[in-house]
């Protein structure tokens, strides 16, 4: 088939804070993310995608087929037969072009309008605050002059519940699959009658003239989602599904007088029992929760305001921090996509996407602690719980297992720990978390460590992380990599020959002197905030012994971390140099160069030139900063997997992009404007709409990867939405650029920002105040900082002076 609109896919529209998408046909699923407190969907352009509740392993509930074909099948759709014509709102998955087509994915909400023959269908779907449930609003118009007898059928396939052995163990699923059905209610209860105590259903708002719950029956043996049999014959079979695959189908048969609409409001929820009250009689599953749950949006009234409700709260997460440059796709970025994108990656960690299966991976260790960094002055109180849910996941030796499972919140034992950034990143977290809100109670909580129940405060578990990289040093006094860094791919001690093992928990080399300048560099930057801590805390003795190791460490940096133009990498398992201009291949990488800068390390003595202006020159390319260069064209069984890779993608000198955003803090370090914000642009999807062919994945999120110079494809997005890249770019742009910062006693206010800005304004609600802070560049007689037009001395505002809302203005030349 050859579609419409090749080229042009869709535009911001950023009063109603959405990107409209104007073919079904982008060049991969765009998609958006529905929820925010436990119950989750993601839909695709398409209405493609899948639900779960707080787990996308253990509670699936509607089935998705990864490496399918198309990729983008199986979801939530809407079958409209008219007259014989068969189509959907979401474009897909039946073939029919549409003559209209349009999808509005905003912030937790995705809209579909779409006319075919003069029938107008219009489909909202969300999922309301504290809901766990998914909602449908379908408002059909027909604007013909002529009668129309529609045929209108939802569906939905649901997941046996675990999300992997539903894609495994088919001798025993296809026998257990269980449905009730009571009037519009379509209950999926799967092992309720043994271990389970959760149950889910899909209804409506007015009376059906069928249903089906029997997935061949509904589909057909041999027909596929794009013509269910059905749909075709336009007749619901009334089909109780015992065992293979149930699913849920609604059948209207809907009259619309010439000019009428229909609106018809439909809920897909999850319930949750006590095991005492799980039935009404013998196997009849107990029914009120659900019936309880859909009188909540069970007109078209009440679902317009669940919708107001969600529109109020983002408005106001988003009213928080609020700034107006002269770049239209800077504060787009900021003010909309980026926090939006923030909240998802927090939600999700690295679990569930169109490209993370949400079996795999729980909740990362160091993904979870940097989303904070983008999150924190939008939900702290949601922050603080995930950074004391991750501090109880620690072991005793300071140590961290590298994930853990959101619904029991128990590590995961399949990964384990020993990836030794992991610690390091509690103190990004807790320390951003106090300086946002001054909360310094957080240090005081009494959490248990995952290996002993005995609770110690949470400043204890941040000791214990710092000292398990300061006591865990290799020949060069620097910190051991251990399974890997941030790098999951430079796999120092790996050594594996075996296609059969995998890279990220494979260690053939015990006791190995591996050693990391990426962690070198993350241990100067955050042991010196917990320095700062204790200080703050009157911890002198703690700070000054814990300081005494910050030095060594720079030191040891100094001596033997440095190549000449730039940081050195690593130092293998032989003690070999890593990012070397002595080595044949990966002679410079990026991390080191990020995290000794942002660090402090040379700046005073032009190492952190030296190495920012060799990233330049050797990793900068059009699309971004790949990873390292030159990129590795064999496998290497010292490094591991990240020779794995093809060159030019992913971590083999890929744009990973979450690094990105290190260079472009440490260039303001540097005072470097012009470079900062190349940066900044270069990755950011927003600034890519020309490129979209190219880029492929959505243009309002950030991706974890671009393939870089050396690859086949450059320029080519991979992994859209779970990227650390987000909290990154956001905490780069605001705090850096802008530089807009919190801290301990006040707001920083240290810009850098491009020459040809003539400045900026900013609405920050910050503490018990709220600031109207503008910046004026090229300033002439003024200098420095005045808060309601008092001159303020240094570039803090001290928040215990100001609780109201207050003008601030900061004069700087360019
Ligand atoms: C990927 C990494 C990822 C790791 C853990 C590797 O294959 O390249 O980016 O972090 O797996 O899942
Ligand atoms: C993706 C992972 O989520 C992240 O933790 C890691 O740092 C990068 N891959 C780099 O390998």
């Amino acid at each position: 088939m050859t579609h419409k609109s090749e080229t042009s896919y869709g535009y911001f529209d950023d009063d109603n804070k959405e990107f409209v998408i104007t073919s079904p046909y982008t060049p991969l699923p765009w998609i958006n993310y529905l929820g925010n407190d436990g119950f989750y969907g993601l839909i695709s352009n398409t209405a493609g995608g899948y639900c779960f509740y707080k787990d996308a392993k253990f509670r699936r509930l509607t089935r998705y087929r990864y490496n399918n074909v198309p990729m983008d099948s199986g979801g939530r759709y809407f079958y409209i037969n008219d007259g014989g014509v068969i189509w959907n709102p979401g474009g897909r998955p039946s073939e029919t072009q549409l003559d209209f087509y349009q999808c509005r994915h905003g912030l937790g909400y995705s809209k579909f309008i779409a006319r075919k023959n003069q029938l107008q269908a219009e489909l909202t779907v969300t999922i309301p605050l504290q809901m766990n449930a998914e909602v449908y609003k379908l408002k059909l118009t027909n604007t013909s002059k002529q009668h129309k007898r529609i045929g209108l059928f939802s569906f939905i396939e649901w997941c046996l519940w675990n999300a992997q052995t539903d894609g495994e163990n088919f001798q025993r699923n296809l026998s257990t699959g269980e449905v009730e059905i009571d009037g519009n209610f379509l209950f999926h209860k799967t092992e309720y009658r043994e271990r389970r105590n959760h149950y889910a259903f899909f209804t409506c708002n007015k009376d059906i003239d069928g249903f089906d719950t029997d997935r061949d029956a509904f589909i057909g043996m041999y027909n596929g989602f794009e013509r269910p049999q059905a749909v075709d014959k336009n007749q619901s079979s009334n089909s109780v599904a015992h065992g293979w695959s149930p699913i849920a189908s609604h059948h209207h048969k809907l009259d619309l007088a010439p000019g009428h609409s229909e609106e018809i409001v439909f809920m897909l929820g999850y319930c949750e029992l006590e095991q005492t009250n799980k039935w009404q009689a013998l196997n009849q599953i107990n029914q009120s929760p659900a019936r309880d749950l859909f009188t909540h949006v069970d007109t078209s009234q009440k679902f317009d305001h669940q919708c107001k409700r969600l529109r109020s709260y983002w408005q106001a997460c988003l009213s928080i921090c609020q700034v107006e440059t002269p770049d239209v796709k800077f504060n787009r970025s900021v003010n909309i996509w980026n926090q939006y994108q923030n909240m998802v990656t927090f939600n999700m960690s690295r679990s569930a996407s169109y490209y993370e299966s949400g079996i795999g991976r729980g909740m990362g260790f160091r993904d979870s602690h940097q989303d904070t960094i983008g999150f924190t002055h939008i939900a702290p109180t949601a922050v603080r719980q995930r950074l004391l849910d991750l501090s109880a996941t620690q072991k005793q030796d300071g140590s961290a297992y590298h994930q853990y499972q959101p619904l029991t919140k128990k590590g995961n034992a399949d990964i384990g720990g020993n990836f030794n950034d992991d610690p390091m990143w509690m103190i990004l977290g807790t320390a951003n978390y106090i300086k946002e809100t001054g909360d310094w109670s957080i240090l005081d909580e009494a959490i248990p460590f995952d290996d002993n129940s005995q609770a110690e405060s949470h400043f204890e578990h941040l000791r214990r992380a710092f000292y398990h990289i300061a006591n865990k040093l290799g020949p060069h006094g620097l910190p051991l990599i251990g399974r890997a860094d941030w790098n999951d791919c430079l796999n120092l001690n790996c050594y594996s020959n075996d296609p059969n093992e995998s890279f990220q928990t494979t260690e053939h080399k015990q006791d190995s002197v591996a050693e990391s300048l990426m962690i070198a560099g993350q241990f100067v930057l955050y042991g010196q905030e917990f320095v700062r801590l204790c200080e703050q805390l009157d911890k002198l003795q703690e700070a000054k012994i814990a300081q005494a190791h910050i030095d060594n460490m720079v030191k040891a940096v100094e001596d033997h971390g440095w190549d000449g133009q730039w940081f050195l990498r690593a130092y293998d398992a032989n003690g070999n140099a890593i990012g070397s201009h002595k080595n044949e291949e990966g002679q410079i990488f990026i991390e080191s160069q990020g995290f000794c800068v942002m660090a402090g390390i040379g700046i005073e003595n032009g190492k952190a030139q030296s190495a920012l202006d060799s990233v330049e020159k050797h990793l900068a390319c059009d699309f971004g900063i790949v990873l390292q260069q030159p990129a590795f064209s064999r496998y290497h069984i010292e490094l591991g997997e990240i020779s794995s890779y093809p060159p030019g993608y992913k971590e083999n000198a890929g744009i990973f992009c979450h690094n990105n955003p290190w260079i472009c803090i440490s260039e303001t370090m540097l005072g470097r404007a012009d470079k900062a914000m190349a940066y900044y642009q270069r990755i950011n999807p927003i600034y890519l709409q020309d490129l979209q062919q190219t880029h492929k994945t959505e243009p309002y999120v950030y991706s974890q990867m671009i393939a870089g110079k050396d690859a086949a494809t450059p320029g080519q997005a991979k992994n859209s939405w779970l990227t650390g890249t987000a909290a990154w770019s956001y905490y780069a742009a605001v705090q850096y650029i802008l530089g807009v910062r919190p801290d301990y006693h006040g707001l920083i206010i240290a810009p850098c920002i491009p020459n040809e800005w003539a400045g900026f304004s900013v609405k920050r609600k910050f503490r018990q105040a709220e600031y109207h802070i503008r910046v004026h560049n090229h300033a002439t007689d003024k200098r420095g900082l005045y808060v309601d037009g008092q001159f303020v001395e240094g570039q803090q505002i001290e928040y215990t002076k100001y609780q109201q809302t207050h003008k601030v203005d900061y004069y700087k030349s360019a």
